[in-house]
């Protein structure tokens, strides 16, 4: 299985980087260990940053190291390069969907549709908020990881 995944949020510092991350952790643990992963933001204003240190602190206590990762904006060949983009919420996706390039049949959604039974439908941007906001989003990306993870193991991707 060498699929290539690409998670979005809007800056690539918190929720993208984290969804990377945990889910290349993950999915190693599986055994899952020719999968190209990597992340953006339909934002270009945190190019060239690490995660936002309260996102590193967050992941780095459930064991997850996302202090190499640097922001980068989402780019047309990324639609080239990506089997699957899978975004953080409903604003973004609408985003990557106009910038979907005529003919192009990259498969684009929402991250937390492979949660199961996640409370959430979105990953909430924990951006202005409290560090509690930084906990909800390790625990919607695990489980979303975790149910991604499932779906490759049964061929269903
Ligand atoms: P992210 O969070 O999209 O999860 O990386 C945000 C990071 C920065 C901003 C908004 C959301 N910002 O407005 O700068």
């Amino acid at each position: 299985m060498n699929s290539r995944i690409l998670f979005v949020c809007l800056g690539n510092i918190c929720r993208s980087p984290t969804a990377e991350g945990v889910f290349r952790h993950r999915a190693r643990q599986a055994g899952f260990t020719s999968l190209q992963i990597d992340s953006a933001g339909t934002a270009g204003w945190h190019v060239g940053k690490a995660p936002d240190p309260r996102t590193v602190a967050a992941a780095q206590r459930r064991g997850y190291d996302l202090s190499a990762l640097r922001a980068r904006q989402v780019r047309a060949a990324d639609f080239d390069n990506f089997d699957i983009v899978l975004a953080m919420d409903k604003q973004n996706l609408a985003e990557l969907k106009s910038m979907l390039p005529r003919g192009v049949n990259t498969r684009l959604g929402l991250f937390l549709d492979y949660a199961g039974d996640a409370p959430f439908s979105e990953v909430p941007d924990p951006y202005y908020g409290g560090d509690a906001g930084f906990e909800q989003v390790l625990d919607l990306i695990e489980q979303a990881s975790d149910g991604l993870i499932a779906r490759l193991r049964g061929g269903q991707l």
